[in-house]
């Protein structure tokens, strides 16, 4: 079966910092995707902006090259590529000078979709957004599109939440979180709310805890600077790890639509409780075996404070949730790189079997990365005689398996989201007072640890992380999911 493409309608998309790292791994490869999907209509164009003095010939040229690094071999042709980049244009723009502005007012066109996608730091959000607004560049049915990080703690977001407020509208901004777009991650919500098995039993009756692990095996190698400054609290668990502990937890919301979505998660996030210092554990990855420098050494600032991984024991204060703890743990230079969400169900109120039997509970786990999918596991007899020996069998469905070549062609979640934002539809993207909320909430951990003075712990490089994480759930007569690889 063939995936289906949704039309969408013509458009122009403006991407500042088009010349980026960002837009060359990410944002034009997935355009370049779309495109071969047959999802970029006819007359519809990228118009690259940066500040480097290039022409339309040279943009299309290192767009070329970068599809060429970046889209897999068998997923692109010379012939296409050339057909691609020939939609794609250039503007030299200074976006806190005024070159490049009136070039940019003449080349938008105002009766097509126009989207406007910032892949620059936020300290140029304010800038860009408000010329696009003084040039009458961007009319009242524009979408712009924001990176995170989205601030760095309470105030700076809402300073951006306010500046991009002077130009837009909230119903016009996109705030990107990534994760929101991954195909798993949506499934999520599908599971969830298209099956009547789970959700009578999603609650604190019936789970016992909720394990998410976002595990990576890259350095920070190269964004050394970048991390020292953001830390896995800031660069992981502010955004990415909390959207899919927002959508595990949120209730049913009436429709599938923006605001409905967005309403459910922020109460989530309102809802968590403040985290004790004992509920904490930070690490820092040492140099390892196969020659990678250590955290101290990437981040190049020899007294470093900074956590490469975090682990942490999350609590939800509402009915559905009370007494469930959340555990979050993201790290790099992990033992492989693994994303799951692991719904632990309690045990059955009473055993009718003998205490040789055993004791089981079911376990749903929900695989982002690397292979999408879901297991369930279910107690059942072990085969043979000897009595009753109750033994845990996996109900296994890997989407690649259960669904064939369809999931060959699943978008990325930038294509996902893009597509999205020309569409209009918000529902992946993260509101203003979402942000905030998120932040509201992570502000005093982070106070509290700088203000203690505490250094994360080394651990070793292909390794679960510190000891003291998984310390984190023995505490509590709980064990953490193995990463495997
Ligand atoms: C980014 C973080 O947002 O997400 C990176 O800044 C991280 O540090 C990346 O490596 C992980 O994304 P993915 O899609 O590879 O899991």
């Amino acid at each position: 079966m063939v995936s289906r493409v949704i039309p969408v309608e013509n458009f122009d998309l403006v991407i500042f910092g088009g010349t980026g790292d960002l837009a060359r791994r990410k944002i034009l490869p997935g355009l370049y995707r779309r495109f071969c999907a047959g999802q970029m209509p006819e007359d519809s164009r990228i118009i690259g902006a940066a500040r480097g003095d290039l022409d339309d010939a040279g943009f299309r040229k290192l767009i070329g090259e970068a599809i060429e690094e970046f889209v897999p071999k068998n997923r692109r042709d010379t012939q296409t590529i050339k057909d691609f980049t020939a939609r794609l244009h250039y503007v030299a723009v200074d976006a806190r000078g005024e070159k490049g502005w009136p070039e940019l007012a003449k080349i938008v066109r105002q009766d097509v979709v126009t989207a406007f996608y910032l892949s620059v730091g936020p300290g140029l959000f304010g800038d860009i957004a408000s010329r696009l607004h003084d040039y009458e560049i961007a009319n009242p049915s524009s979408r712009i599109v924001v990176e995170k990080p989205f601030g760095r703690d309470l105030e700076s977001a809402k300073a951006l939440n306010a500046e991009l407020a002077s130009a837009f509208e909230e119903s016009q901004i996109y705030r990107i979180d990534h994760y929101l777009g991954k195909e798993t991650v949506q499934n999520l919500m599908a599971v969830r709310f298209a099956n009547v098995l789970f959700e009578p039993l999603w609650n604190a009756q019936y789970i016992d805890h909720v394990q998410i692990t976002v595990a990576e095996t890259v350095s920070v190698d190269g964004r050394g600077a970048y991390y020292d400054k953001s830390g896995a609290m800031r660069d992981m668990v502010q955004n990415h790890l909390m959207q899919l502990l927002c959508l595990t937890a949120m209730e049913p919301p009436s429709k599938f639509d923006p605001d409905a979505v967005r309403d459910e998660k922020l109460k989530v996030i309102r809802a968590l409780d403040d985290i004790a210092p004992e509920n904490i554990v930070r690490g820092q990855y040492s140099a390892g075996d196969d020659g990678v420098a250590s955290y101290v050494e990437h981040s190049e600032k020899p007294d470093t404070r900074t956590e490469s991984f975090i682990a942490m024991k999350v609590d939800i204060s509402n009915w559905r949730w009370k007494g469930t703890p959340f555990y979050l743990r993201t790290g790099k230079r992990l033992k492989a790189r693994m994303s799951e969400i692991v719904i632990h169900f309690k045990e059955t109120p009473h055993s009718i079997f003998d205490e040789d039997a055993g004791s089981h509970a079911n376990i749903l786990t929900i695989r982002l990365q690397p292979d999408e999918g879901m297991d369930m596991r279910v107690t059942i007899k072990e085969p043979g005689p000897g009595g009753m020996r109750l033994v845990d069998v996996p109900l296994d469905m890997t989407f690649a398996e259960a669904l064939g070549p369809q999931t060959e062609d699943v978008p990325d979640a930038y294509e996902r989201l893009i597509m999205d934002v020309i569409r209009g539809n918000q529902t992946l993207f993260m509101r203003g007072d979402e942000v905030e909320a998120a932040w509201k909430w992570t502000d005093p951990i982070i106070e509290g640890w700088t203000t203690r003075g505490d250094r994360p712990m080394p651990y070793e490089p292909g390794s679960s992380g510190p000891e003291d994480a998984l310390m984190l759930l023995h505490r509590d007569g709980r064990r953490w999911r193995e990463i495997r690889k």
